[in-house]
C-alpha cells in the first residue's frame, strides 16, 4: 500500500486527478470505477482541466460506478447519476453511453445487482477504482456488517451514513435509507484502487482501516488485502 498523505484538498485533487489521468493515457480504453461523495470533487474538476488542455482522453473510456440511492432516477438531482453526469461527463469527452451507474429504481435489485457484475466482467474488469470512506469505514456503501458482501446488492444505510449524507438533501428525513452498492468482489478484483479521503475526521477511521484488523465491521479493511492500494489523504 502507498500511503501519501499531503498538505491541501487541492494538491489531493490535482494528484488523484494526474493518476487517473496516467491510467486513462496509459490504457486509452480502460474501465474507471467511479465514486461519489465531496472527496472527489476536485478531482473531476481537475481532470476536466486536463481534459480541456488536451493532457486526457477520454473518447475509448468506460466508467462504472459505486453506487445509488434506492428511489431516485437520474433526473433527480440527489442522485450518484446526476451527480455524475453534472461534476464529470458533461465536463470530459466520455460517451454517455459508456457511462454506467446501477440503477436506483429497479424493480429486482438482487437481479439488477447480478447484471451489473456481469457487465463488469464483460468489460475485463475494472482497472483503477475511485474511491472515498465512510466514517464508518464504508465504501462504495458496504456498511459495516457481519460479513463482506462479494456481489453488488441492495443495502440499507447505517444512521451514521445517512447523518453524514443530509448535507446534500433539504432534510435529514429526504435522504434515501437504501442503496445499491458494488459488492467487494469487483472492487477487490479492480487491478488499482485509489482512495482519497480529506478532512481531520477521516484520520481514525483511516488508521482503523488501514492498520488495523482486517474485518467486515470495517469494510475498508479488505483492501489491506489488495496488492495496488494508493490512499492519498489531506488533513485539511
Ligand atoms: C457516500 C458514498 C461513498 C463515499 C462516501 C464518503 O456515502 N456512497 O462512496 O466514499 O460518501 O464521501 P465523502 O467523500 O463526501 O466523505
Amino acid at each position: 500500500m502507498h500511503f501519501i498523505t499531503v498538505k491541501s484538498y487541492d494538491e489531493l485533487s490535482r494528484r488523484a486527478a494526474n493518476l487517473i489521468a496516467a491510467q486513462v493515457n496509459i490504457k486509452p480504453n480502460c474501465v474507471l470505477g467511479l465514486a461519489t461523495g465531496s472527496s472527489p470533487l476536485g478531482t473531476y474538476a481537475r481532470l476536466a482541466e486536463l481534459c480541456a488542455a488536451g493532457d486526457v482522453d477520454f473518447s475509448a473510456v468506460t466508467s462504472v460506478n459505486l453506487d445509488e440511492y434506492v428511489g431516485l432516477t437520474g433526473d433527480n438531482d440527489q442522485s450518484y447519476r446526476y451527480f455524475m453526469d453534472h461534476n464529470l461527463f458533461s465536463k470530459v469527452n466520455i460517451r454517455p453511453e459508456a457511462t454506467y451507474v446501477p440503477s436506483g429504481v429497479s424493480a429486482d435489485p438482487v437481479e439488477e445487482g447480478k447484471q451489473y457484475d456481469a457487465l463488469i466482467e464483460s468489460l475485463g474488469g475494472i482497472d483503477l477504482q475511485l474511491l472515498g470512506i465512510g466514517l464508518d469505514g464504508h465504501i462504495g456503501f458496504n456498511e459495516p456488517d457481519d460479513c463482506f458482501t462479494k456481489e453488488t446488492h441492495p443495502v440499507a444505510l447505517d444512521e451514521s451514513t445517512i447523518d453524514a449524507n443530509a448535507r446534500f438533501f433539504a432534510s435529514r428525513d429526504d435522504v434515501p435509507r437504501q442503496a445499491v452498492t458494488m459488492g467487494m468482489g469487483a472492487i477487490m478484483a479492480a487491478r488499482k484502487v485509489l482512495l482519497i479521503a480529506n478532512g481531520q475526521n477521516k484520520k481514525e477511521i483511516l488508521e482503523k482501516a488501514f492498520f488495523g484488523p482486517i474485518t467486515p465491521q470495517v469494510p475498508a479493511s479488505i483492501l489491506q488485502l489488495h496488492p495496488d492500494v494508493t490512499v492519498i489523504f489531506s488533513e485539511n
